[in-house]
């Protein structure tokens, strides 16, 4: 530790620690982009499976490598019988995504290619994450409420397969469609504190499970995951539309946080909620609006025109939660389905720091005593 020096980045901010062709976001514009690509194009005309793929290699694939990839992604799907009986085993009333560490660190003592760190290795390793953490998730879904495991389909998209695996129901492709685009949306994030965790274990030429089961981490604390289920939680404390607007008023009034609005880099529209709000609106428009949606419409309207002002808006979380809900996905696997699509991002930005690895070293201002001295235990007070 040093002991010079004042000018401490609290939280890291605005450090920059490496260079990434992967995720540009400009905050006070309200952009996001991967690869250059706006989100909404990415939403709008591609696949989960095609911007993990542009994600791990840094561009778009041509259709033979796309084809490539997805039947990798399918064949890859399943996990092995042990992992199923660990899942079934695991103790009830769990958090996700403490089930979830343990299960992606346990696939990786089943991977005879686990321990290797080349780019090679790295990538197919990456391949098997992106395919088995939806199949983990699912099977832990089920598990935890006493429900038999359901085996991945390799005829289904990413995105149906996994709304298979929960619901042992094939959705509708307007459903898997939505659920798609869900996970497109949370693919990548820049340096957000999970990839940033799992960069760091990489700098340490650890393996890429490590990298993983240290982002799941990560992303499990409160300030990161999570936020979406307090939107639910709120909607759930609302309950009708027509206390909506008295709930919110006298929040604001009392200058309480509301949940799924604000956000540290985007001081405009959060792009990710407008594109979820889009589809959500198509779909529920499609098939009845649910009375989450039209409390979530009340209140964007209400935190628009009183904070809109000081940049707060509504973020991803806002709709998120009433998307999955409409899907069938409980609010304590929210979390997870974050997992579920950041597994890209976080692959792909240890493969993109371990191209130039360094060692990821901070150091802080040391604030403690220098002329202190030994004091044996009995002397101690
Ligand atoms: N509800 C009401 N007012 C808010 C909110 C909110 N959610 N967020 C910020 N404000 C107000 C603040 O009270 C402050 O007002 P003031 O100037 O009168 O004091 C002003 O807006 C600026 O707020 P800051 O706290 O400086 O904004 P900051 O960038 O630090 O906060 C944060 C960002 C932490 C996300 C915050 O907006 C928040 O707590 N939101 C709710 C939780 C949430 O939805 N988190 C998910 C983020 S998205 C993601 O992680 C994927």
């Amino acid at each position: 530790m040093t002991d010079t020096g004042t000018n401490i980045a609290k939280g890291l901010e605005g450090v920059l620690f490496t260079e990434s062709k992967l995720t540009f976001i400009n905050g006070a514009e309200g952009i996001l982009m991967h690869l250059g690509i706006p989100i909404q194009e990415w939403a709008e005309k591609s696949t989960f499976e095609e911007l993990s793929l542009a994600l791990l290699d840094g561009e778009l694939p041509t259709a033979e490598e796309l084809a490539r990839f997805d039947a990798d992604l399918r064949a890859n799907r399943a996990i092995p019988d042990q992992l199923v009986q660990i899942i079934r085993d695991m103790p009830k009333g769990i958090h996700p995504m403490q089930a979830l560490r343990t299960a992606v660190s346990y696939l990786g003592l089943l991977d005879p290619q686990a321990e290797e760190i080349t780019p090679e290795a790295r990538r197919a390793i990456s391949i098997r994450l992106i395919a088995q953490f939806s199949t983990v998730i699912a099977a832990i879904n089920r598990a935890q409420e006493g429900q038999e495991i359901i085996a991945p389909r390799a005829d289904l998209t990413h995105a149906g397969n996994y709304l298979y695996m929960l619901t042992g129901k094939e959705p509708t492709p307007e459903q898997a469609r939505l659920f798609d685009i869900a996970l497109v949306l949370h693919a990548d994030h820049g340096m957000n504190a999970s990839t940033f965790t799992a960069i760091a274990t990489g700098s340490t030429l650890s393996d890429m499970y490590s990298c993983m089961t240290s982002a799941i981490g990560a992303l499990k604390g409160p300030l990161h995951g999570g936020a979406n289920e307090a939107v639910m939680d709120m909607l759930d404390e609302i309950g009708t539309l027509d206390k909506a607007e008295a709930y919110i008023t006298k929040k604001l009034d009392n200058k309480e946080k509301i949940m799924g609005v604000g956000h540290r880099v985007y001081k405009n529209f959060d792009p990710r909620s407008r594109v979820l709000r889009d589809y959500a609106e198509h779909v529920a428009t499609k098939e009845g609006k649910s009375d989450y949606y039209q409390i979530l419409e009340a209140i964007e309207k209400i935190i628009v025109d009183r904070i809109g002002s000081k940049g707060i808006y509504p973020n991803v979380d806002f709709y998120s939660g009433t998307v999955y809900s409409d899907l069938g996905i409980k609010k304590e696997y929210f979390t997870p389905i974050f997992a579920l699509a950041r597994i890209s991002g976080w692959c792909a930005s240890v493969m993109e720091y371990a191209r130039d690895n360094r060692l990821l070293r901070p150091d802080a201002v040391y604030t403690g005593a220098k002329d202190a001295h030994y004091v044996e235990i009995q002397d101690r007070k």
